[in-house]
This record gives C-alpha cells, sequence and structure tokens, in this order.
C-alpha cells in the first residue's frame, strides 16, 4: 500500500504486523483455524493472552505488584472506571484538564467523588501543559494526567511527571496516545491505561497496569464489568475478550521488543524533531502549540488561514498523505507520527510542505 497514514487512531500499523495478521486470519497458530474463530479458552489463545500479559509488563519494567489487563470498552471506559474503584465518595481526586480525553476523564470523576482541578489550559486552547499548579488543601487520593493529549499535540515533559509524582501518593495516566514511545519510568505510577489503536494494535482492547495495593479498599459497590478485581482475578476473561484485538496487541508488542524500547523512542525524537523543524523553518505554516510541550505523537500545524488550509488539504492527496486534518473542533493540520509511520512518510510529508509553499 503506498499510503503515508497519519491518522490518529486507528492508526498507522508496522507492516510485519499486518504480515502476520494477515496469515492468522486463515490460520492462527496452526490451529487450522482463523483467528476469528477460535476459542478464547483454547489453549494457543490462552498462551497469547499470557504472553501479552508478560510482554507488556517486561517493557513497562514492571514488577509484580502490578496486574496487566485487558479490557474492553476503550479509553472511554477507563474514564468511568477509575474513579468508581479509587475514589471513595468524600475524598478527592486531582486532575489535570489539559485537553478533550482529559477533561471528559475529570467530568466523570465528578459523579463519584470530589475533583479538584490542578490546573487548566482550556482558556489558551490547550496550547500547553500548565505549570500553575493548586494541588489544594484537601489530601488528594490520586491525580491523575493525560501523558499526551492527542488532538491539541501537547504531551507533559518527563521532569514534570517526576515533580507531581512527589507531591501526590500515586498517579493515573492516560497513555492511550504515546504508551511505549519514549523512555519513561512506567513504575512510578498507580494506573496506566492506553486504548490499543494508536500505539498498540486495533482498536476493541485498552490495556491497564495497575498496581494491586491501590484496590485494598472499594470506595462502593462495584457492577461486574466495572470492577478491576473481577479482572484481575479472571484473567481479563471475565467475559469473552476482544480476540482479534489482543492478537494485534500482541503481535505489536512482539514487534515493539524487537525493534528495542530505546530505538523507537530515537526514531520518534527524529521525526518528530524534522516535522517541527520544517514547520518553523515554513513561511506559511505555523504550529498551535507552546514549543516546550509540542507532542512527539501527535503534530499540530495550520497556516491559520482555513482557505490556505483547505487547498493544503487537497494538495497532498497526490502524495498519498492520508489522515492529516486537525480534530474537528480544532481545525488545522494533525499528522500523528506514532511508533510505526516509517520516517520516509515524514520525508514525504515535508516534501509536500516545502513544494505547496514554492507553488503560491
Ligand atoms: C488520550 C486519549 N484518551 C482517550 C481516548 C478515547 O479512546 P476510545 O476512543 O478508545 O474510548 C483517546 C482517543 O483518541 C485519546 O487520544
Amino acid at each position: 500500500v503506498n499510503k503515508h497514514n497519519f491518522y490518529s487512531g486507528p492508526a498507522v500499523l508496522p507492516s510485519e504486523v499486518l504480515e502476520q495478521v494477515q496469515q492468522a486470519l486463515v490460520d492462527f497458530a496452526g490451529t487450522g483455524l482463523s483467528i476469528l474463530e477460535v476459542s478464547h479458552r483454547s489453549p494457543s489463545f490462552v498462551a497469547v493472552m499470557d504472553s501479552a500479559r508478560a510482554l507488556a509488563r517486561d517493557l513497562m519494567g514492571l514488577d509484580d505488584a502490578y496486574e496487566i489487563l485487558w479490557l474492553h470498552g476503550g479509553g472511554n471506559t477507563q474514564f468511568s472506571m477509575i474513579p468508581m474503584n479509587l475514589l471513595h465518595p468524600h475524598a478527592t481526586a486531582g486532575y489535570f484538564d489539559t485537553g478533550i480525553w482529559a477533561r471528559s476523564a475529570m467530568e466523570e470523576a465528578q459523579s463519584f467523588g470530589q475533583v479538584q482541578v490542578i490546573a487548566s489550559s482550556r482558556a489558551s486552547s490547550y496550547d500547553h501543559i500548565p505549570q500553575d499548579w493548586d494541588i489544594g488543601s484537601t489530601p488528594l487520593s490520586y491525580a491523575h494526567i493525560t501523558t499526551n493529549n492527542t488532538v491539541y499535540g501537547t504531551q507533559w515533559r518527563l521532569s514534570d511527571i517526576d515533580r507531581l509524582k512527589s507531591l501526590v501518593p500515586y498517579m493515573v495516566a492516560d497513555m492511550s496516545s504515546d504508551i511505549f514511545s519514549r523512555d519513561i519510568d512506567y513504575s512510578g505510577f498507580g494506573l496506566i491505561y492506553a486504548c490499543a489503536q494508536k500505539n498498540l494494535g486495533a482498536a476493541g482492547v485498552t490495556i491497564v497496569a495497575i498496581r494491586r495495593d491501590i484496590l485494598a479498599t472499594m470506595p462502593r459497590p462495584i457492577p461486574t464489568m466495572s470492577d478491576y478485581r473481577v479482572h484481575i482475578a479472571h484473567g481479563s476473561m471475565r467475559n469473552t475478550p476482544s480476540v482479534f484485538a489482543v492478537y494485534v496487541a500482541y503481535l505489536t508488542l512482539q514487534w515493539i521488543k524487537r525493534t528495542g524500547l530505546d530505538t523507537i523512542a530515537i526514531r520518534n525524537q527524529r521525526k518528530a524533531t524534522k516535522l517541527y523543524a520544517a514547520i518553523d523553518a515554513s513561511s506559511i505554516f505555523k504550529g498551535m502549540v507552546q514549543p516546550a510541550y509540542r507532542s512527539g505523537m501527535n503534530v499540530c500545524f495550520t497556516t491559520g488561514d482555513s482557505t490556505y488550509d483547505t487547498r493544503f488539504s487537497d494538495y497532498v492527496k497526490p502524495y498519498g498523505i492520508i489522515g492529516i486534518e486537525g480534530y474537528r473542533l480544532v481545525g488545522g493540520f494533525r499528522a500523528s507520527i506514532y511508533n510505526a509511520l516509517p520516517e520516509a512518510s515524514v520525508d514525504v510529508l515535508i516534501a509536500a510542505m516545502l513544494d505547496f509553499e514554492a507553488s503560491l
């Protein structure tokens, strides 16, 4: 396929993974059955589940104080499961309002307990990660952050994450759009979650890494399928898991392991650096967020003029560039340059930007 896929999710996958998936659609692990036909209780699939769990734990460098879960319901379901399981009715959780997803997570929590908005960048169209933190006077149960704001193209700096860690009992992080993309100490969190359809595979499964001790006291009766303890007890098989999506995540984790997290981080850095450099050097395009908080995964830029933006959208089509339009409420462009996006695709986008500028 000769496309340069900049979609924000579902997103580009490693071609090796797609080839393996293609094979497994016909014959999964020599069973003579398609991955779509195989029982989730069959030994071959149970082995996939176990290996996916072990690989994720290994790549995150987490010890056995943590459980790895593969759940349904996407990132959005975690927004309510987290406070339901972790926030007692009169306790307070701290949230950062740094974008649409961060805000949704925060709003869901308000139904279950008190929410302290530690900081918000809403007033400036979410163009940065705010530094003016108000932890409040009530001790916080946890602090929730969205490490990468997919829609706006901002990302938490590791130094800010470390600073926050020292202020709260534990952190909860939505890493949907930057998991396994950079060198981060995963062990400092109480709970990490990420929907799979960006850096981890196909839509339909969400990874949750949770430190068991934070579930010691349950704040309320919890419906079975929203209870982390139930999923832990059943090895993420309390109901039929998304067999296909778990399989693709397993293959993608293997690809990450094979490639090496360090190598992936270096490649990502190179892709982002050259794309931002092209934006900064351009006389027509400009970046949409404050440089210190630029995302290494979602690069947002615009001409600042919707006529030119529309022209550029059309202009890139012959290059095979797809999926660069910004989120519908934000406009402009968003090039998602996840782990599996080849550097060559970034080069093509930069060439198209230069050609467009020269054509004006
Ligand atoms: C950071 C972040 N969190 C959560 C979500 C929502 O995920 P889902 O659509 O799987 O519910 C997204 C989706 O784009 C996201 O980017």
